[in-house]
């Protein structure tokens, strides 16, 4: 038996427990798990770039990391775990905190790690099939957001099969999030829906800004992917946040298929839980749940996605196997309409022949700064409708899935014949604590050195 013992990341360690500093300490933290949203042109209203900015926001910093509402992450992490979570970990959260109560020291800056860069171009390279909005002006006022969608023909004479999508954001300011679905109905032009709260057809990715492309998992002997079939449409369901009045966007999507003779293992998108038989009355805080089962098979889940409209407050979602196991499927304590997207899980999950979803879901329909006059809501698709749907992606499971991991990680992968590399990291050497060049050993401390500047210390035992 081959075991690997991780002692991952010491350098983000050093300062906690001690003096953190800006250089050393939190800059680290700020541009892995902020930067990407509050960059100067970024979704977020606020830079925090620069040592000055930051100190001038402490306050607000040290109050938002502690609550847990900055970096946006709506799952409750000790329920379940996700590939591509944004969190921060509590020796990161204690460490902002010391540093502001410590005066907010600047340390030595020669030490600043590289400042990441932000663009709006495309990791994976290029696509087989893009497919991009028309030029589009934001509605959204000072305190309205803008939900509009576009379904676009993709003009495809046969079926393909995706092996990845990726969101191109057409503005990093105004783009808030995108869901990305295969209409079910067919379209010779573009199909603009304003006050569209979600898009109709099967859901297949969620974008955010910060996400990553959806490159479903590959391994020696499974190619995962969804079909996107002749003739179809494809709806950008598009969120544009307040205050974006007036500002352009002309966002994209990229589709990379696999080679025509793929034999792929497709995945199923289905609202398994859905209840549109529910009422709120006004000046209530009310339940809604619902069930689905018990399966008629075995499932492997790769993701889910929950979603309720502006009253929503908190959900719970988990499946009861036959022998009374209890799968942790998604838990959000306050839900954001704002913050949705697929949570995809870091393995395929595997849900027993005879289990039982179970969902459950609250709805605050008290008075509120955003709701100043409650009136009774009840299920449905329109803006002034609530919903209470959980979209899951699954397919059949065979022996092994479990085992799959999701997220692309530090696995560079092949897109397509292109030769395209996607890799969020890749190893460029492995050395002796001495600093020698080497091969992987077991039972030796060794050092990987990755290209993003990243190093662990890995003991692999045998
Ligand atoms: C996915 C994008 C995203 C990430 C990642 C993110 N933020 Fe934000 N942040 C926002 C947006 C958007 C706002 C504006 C308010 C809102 O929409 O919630 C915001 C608001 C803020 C505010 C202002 C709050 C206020 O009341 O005005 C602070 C401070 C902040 N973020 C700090 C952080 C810190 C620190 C991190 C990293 C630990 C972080 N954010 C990560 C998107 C992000």
């Amino acid at each position: 038996m081959k075991k690997l013992l991780l002692l991952v990341m010491i350098v983000p360690m050093i300062g906690f427990g001690q003096n953190p500093n800006y250089s050393e300490d939190i800059a680290p933290i700020l541009y892995r798990k902020c930067l990407q949203c509050h960059h100067n042109g970024g979704i977020a209203p606020l830079t925090l770039e620069t040592y000055a900015s930051v100190v001038s926001n402490a306050g607000m910093i040290q109050h938002v990391t502690s609550t847990g509402e900055m970096p946006p992450w709506p799952p409750d992490t000790l329920f379940q775990h996700y590939a591509y979570e944004n969190t921060l970990s509590m020796n990161e959260i204690s460490t902002i905190m010391d540093w502001i109560t410590n005066g907010s020291p600047i340390g030595d800056t020669s030490l600043l790690p590289p400042m990441p860069t932000f663009t709006n171009s495309s990791l994976l390279g290029t696509p087989d099939l893009e497919l991009q909005i028309p030029t589009y002006t934001s509605t959204a006022t000072s305190n309205s957001d803008d939900y509009v969608c576009f379904s676009i023909p993709t003009g495809l004479t046969q079926n393909r099969k995706i092996r990845a999508i990726e969101v191109i954001p057409g503005n990093l300011q105004t783009v808030h999030h995108v869901l990305v679905a295969i209409d079910l109905f067919f379209n010779n032009s573009i199909v603009t829906t304003s006050n569209c709260m979600g898009p109709q057809g099967n859901m297949i990715y969620g974008y955010a800004p910060g996400s990553s492309p959806l490159i479903y998992p590959i391994d020696i002997n499974n190619s995962f992917g969804v079909v996107l079939p002749a003739n179809s449409s494809v709806t950008l369901a598009m969120h544009y946040p307040e205050g974006s009045f007036g500002q352009l966007d002309s966002t994209k999507v990229k589709f990379y298929f696999y080679p025509q003779n793929t034999v792929i293992r497709e995945i199923t998108t289905d609202f398994l839980i859905q209840n549109f038989f529910f009422t709120l009355p006004a000046n209530h805080i009310t339940q809604v749940s619902e069930s689905f089962g018990p399966t008629i098979q075995d499932y492997s889940f790769m993701s889910v996605f929950p979603h309720m409209h502006l009253l929503g407050k908190d959900l719970e979602c988990f499946a009861v196997t036959s022998t009374n196991d209890t799968i942790n499927l998604i838990k959000i304590n306050n839900w954001d309409f704002e913050w949705q997207g697929f949570y995809f899980f870091q393995k395929f999950i595997k849900i027993p022949v005879g289990s039982i979803i179970y969902a459950k879901g609250n709805y605050d329909n008290t008075a509120s700064a955003s709701n100043p006059n409650p009136v009774s809501v009840s299920a449905g698709l329109n803006t002034e409708d609530e919903m209470f749907i959980f979209i899951f992606q699954f397919l059949p499971y065979q022996l092994g899935d479990e085992n799959i991991s999701i997220e692309n990680g530090s696995i560079s992968t092949n897109i397509h014949e292109a030769t395209t590399i996607y890799s969020l990291r890749e190893l460029l050497k492995i050395t002796t604590i001495l600093g020698q060049s080497t091969k992987p050993k077991p039972n030796t401390p060794l050092f990987y050195i990755y290209d993003d500047g990243t190093v662990e210390k890995r003991i692999i035992i045998d």
